[in-house]
């Protein structure tokens, strides 16, 4: 496994040797867990070469301490990122990866003004910048994103999309510890107690999956889960909406034959987490 730590290099070589390879790109903000490696893991399977970055982009991070506690693990990471067979890793730095660079304008169509975009102002132009930084310098032919961040993927869609970018983006998706709680660099900030409080987020989830029918009301749901969730000593929900899986529009009465996506960000003390769940009509 070879470790690339500047952008030049990193260029040259995706410019040269690489070229006519077919490559697969995860990126990722390190403190790796098995979420990041079934992306990597589904990177190997369908490509010559697979490229990891690990990068906590500072740009994305709308809350200091949230950077600035952000856990960096990375002689883990390589151990892990070894071990699924991952080819390339980028560990660029800050001054080199925007040196020259302003960010890539475009149009999000509101997506980055709801949901996470309402409480994590800038956050959506932060990580577009460095999606599209990153895809300018690496040029892949697929890009592995979590369902986890599930409007994170659907806006890299988009900028893929009007960018008219060569790449096609994969979603994964998303993988839990076995009480359920979706996996997250973040939960290594909870405490043990904390953590099984945070299993009853996919638990309600899991629950309004199985049993929600056409006839129920979102609005009611919406109440219920909140009710569900903030029951909870040390939980308290910050957003949840249904919506459509594509355009993310919000959902307010559930019709016949759809499908529908749950979205919630709940607070478990000071770590904020998210989550979101697939339901069918
Ligand atoms: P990070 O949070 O490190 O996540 C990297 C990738 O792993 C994302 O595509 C995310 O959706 C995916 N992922 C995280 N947890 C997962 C889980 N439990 N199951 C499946 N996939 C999971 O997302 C980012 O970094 C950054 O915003 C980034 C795209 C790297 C830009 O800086």
């Amino acid at each position: 496994m070879k470790i690339i730590k500047t952008v030049t290099e990193m260029s040259g070589l995706c410019n040269t040797e690489l070229k006519n390879l077919k490559t697969g790109f995860v990126p990722t903000m390190g403190a790796l867990h098995a979420g990041h490696i079934s992306l990597v893991n589904q990177s190997v399977k369908e490509n010559d070469i697979t490229i990891v970055s690990i990068f906590v982009n500072p740009k994305q991070f709308n809350d200091k301490s949230d950077f600035e506690n952000y856990p960096v693990t990375i002689e883990n990471d390589l151990d892990l990122l070894e071990k699924a067979n991952c080819d390339i890793v980028f560990i660029p730095q800050a001054n080199d990866i925007y040196k020259d660079y302003d960010g890539y304008e475009m149009d999000f169509e509101g997506l980055d003004k709801i949901y996470e975009g309402e409480f994590r102002p800038g956050h959506f132009r932060g990580v577009i910048d460095i999606v599209y930084r990153f895809f300018s310098i690496i040029n892949p032919d697929n890009s592995y994103f979590g369902e986890k961040d599930f409007q994170q993927l659907a806006i890299i869609k988009l900028m893929v999309k009007k960018a008219e970018l060569p790449v096609n983006i994969i979603p994964c998706k998303i993988m839990r510890e076995d009480s359920g709680l979706a996996m997250s660099s973040r939960n290594a900030r909870l405490s043990i107690n904390q953590k099984t409080t945070a299993s009853e987020i996919y638990k309600t989830l899991n629950a309004v999956k199985e049993s929600a029918t056409v006839d129920q009301s979102p609005e009611q749901l919406i109440s219920f889960i909140t009710r569900e969730i903030d029951k909870n000593d040390d939980l308290k929900t910050e957003y949840v909406v249904f919506c459509e899986p594509e355009s993310l529009k919000s959902v307010n009465i559930f019709r016949e034959k759809s499908s529908v996506r749950l979205c919630v960000a709940v607070w478990c003390g000071k770590i904020r987490l998210i989550d979101n769940i697939s339901l069918q009509f």
